[in-house]
């Protein structure tokens, strides 16, 4: 999709007249057109209640342009972020419907109080961006194409600052494909999409955008001692792989920021095998590891001034003769032995691999992100993420990247009082507890055993936010989450 900032004169495409529900007076899309159209245009607008995303198609009477798009933004005192972004996606929605292969929006029509306009340009590209992706790589091209929308101009009320638009929408619309990409390698089933998949996936990015990547197989791992990655993959045929992204877009002296994501390419539980329902979705167990590639792939394409390491422990977590056993005992990098409890709780273990690893990067901050418990699902819903740290100040500054780049987070305990059921009773530490109850902070905490060390540590859980739901403006299927919120947290935390 392109995103073109035009001046208002230049418009060609059909445009877009996005009101609030106590709009008045005419619109300068409509003084461009004929007498007879902007006649018939004024008085549509005139009747038009504007609802939240209450939308009419008009179709001029002499066609100065052929359709234009009316577009409720419901009350003006509930206007904010968060509607700014459902509503970038219904308009490309609605553009698609009415079989328009480009549209015109002018910025001002969506401008947010305190917000430059350069920030809508780029929040608007971005989710116009999400809302045209649908994973297609199975389905047979319609004889009419898919109608995607191919173009978007940009209008201003003023003239100035063209420029620095432009270059908002082009950082939206990559951060907007990237969150895509991730998408992408989530939605691929997890057949096709195995830890050698996802290795060569980062290893092309990494060749195509001066990235360093590093890919270590089992042999290494098992020379670095690894077991506890080594123990989840035990029962795959399929080799696990630690992925390593380097982005060096600051100063060689400065300490890095590292992204951990949890990549298991395809969780069925394991010897504690999910039930029929929970497996389904499974495939998209590596979300959190699509997140940190496609965020480093993102920065290295906007050249950030950041420098960025990220940490994938990519493993498939099956039942077979050769499955780690509910029982078994895991001997992690660090020495910390690790009694399994439950086979389905794999992600923590194989993170606490990769955390041990991001040591040797002297990071100045760690976060790691995981779709890790179904409890945080139960907890928060599917609107938020859950944010864990004992830094009650980056707690509050991830919050706040997480509500400006549309990953919103809420923070959860990660209370000592809750470590006394982590004990281990014949290892150090044991990867359940016995019931579900504080579910995602048992995972939090048992990550944080890995963590002790770094100057700042927090962790995500998406496993809420995992997939879309109907009201986002979204196709079905992976929601991307967490590319976003990697992408704030490189270009503030500097
Ligand atoms: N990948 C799952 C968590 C998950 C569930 C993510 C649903 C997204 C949607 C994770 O590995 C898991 O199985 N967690 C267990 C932990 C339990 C065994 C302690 C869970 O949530 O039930
Ligand atoms: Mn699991
Ligand atoms: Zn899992």
């Amino acid at each position: 999709m392109n995103h073109t900032y035009s001046l208002s004169k230049h418009i060609i495409s059909c445009p877009v007249i996005a009101v609030f529900a106590d709009h008045t007076g005419v619109h300068p899309f409509l003084s461009r057109l004929s007498a007879r159209d902007r006649a018939y245009g004024s008085a549509a607008l005139n009747r038009f209640k504007a609802g939240w995303l209450e939308c009419e198609k008009l179709t001029f009477p002499s066609g100065t342009a052929s359709h234009a798009l009316l577009v409720g933004l419901g009350e003006k005192k509930q206007w904010n972020r968060r509607r700014f972004c459902l509503a970038a996606r219904k308009i490309v929605q609605q553009i698609k419907n009415i079989k328009q292969k480009a549209c015109a929006v002018l910025l001002d029509d969506l401008s947010l109080p305190g917000t430059p306009l350069s920030e809508c340009a780029e929040i608007f590209a971005q989710n116009a961006e999400m809302a045209q992706y649908a994973y297609r790589a199975y389905l047979k091209k319609p004889k009419e194409g898919w109608g995607d929308v191919e173009q978007i101009q940009y209008a201003t009320r003023g003239v100035a600052g063209g420029r620095v638009l432009q270059r908002a929408l082009d950082l939206g619309a990559v951060i907007g494909q990237h969150i895509n990409e991730a998408r992408e390698l989530a939605n691929t089933p997890g057949g096709d999409m195995t830890p050698t998949v996802l290795a060569r996936y980062a290893r092309q990015q990494g060749r195509k955008y001066g990235i360093r990547v590093t890919v270590l197989g089992e042999a290494q791992m098992k020379k670095l001692g690894m077991g506890a990655i080594l123990g989840v993959s035990r029962g795959s045929s399929e080799e696990a792989k630690l992925i390593v992204l380097e982005y060096h877009g600051a100063s060689s002296k400065k300490k890095p920021i590292v992204f951990v994501g949890k990549g298991i390419t395809f969780d069925s539980g394991g010897l504690n095998l999910k039930p029929t329902g929970a497996l389904e979705e499974m495939h998209m167990d590596m979300s959190g590891g699509a997140a940190v590639i496609s965020s480093l792939v993102a920065l290295a394409r906007m050249k950030a001034r950041a420098h960025v390491i990220g940490i994938i422990p990519a493993v498939e977590n099956m039942p077979s003769g050769s499955s780690y056993r509910p029982g078994d005992i895991l001997r992690a990098m660090s020495g910390t032995t690790i009694e399994i409890t439950n086979t389905d709780a794999e992600g923590r273990v194989v993170l606490a691999d990769a955390l041990t690893y991001a040591k040797k990067f002297s990071p100045s901050l760690v976060v790691d992100i995981a779709t890790l418990t179904g409890a945080c699902a139960v907890a928060l819903g599917p609107h938020a993420a859950g944010v864990f740290s004992r830094d009650e100040d980056l707690v509050g500054r991830l919050c706040q990247y997480g509500e400006q780049s549309g990953d919103y987070l809420w923070p959860l305990p990660l209370w000592e009082e809750y470590e006394e059921e982590l004990k281990g009773t014949v290892a150090d530490i044991r990867n359940a507890k016995k019931t579900r109850d504080g579910g995602a902070t048992n995972g939090a905490l048992f990550l944080h055993a890995f963590a002790k060390d770094f100057p700042a540590w927090a962790h995500i859980d998406i496993a809420p936010t995992m997939t879309t739901i109907p009201s986002q403006g979204l196709s079905g299927g992976s929601r991307g989450a967490g590319t976003a919120l990697l992408i704030r947290i490189a270009r503030q935390e500097k």
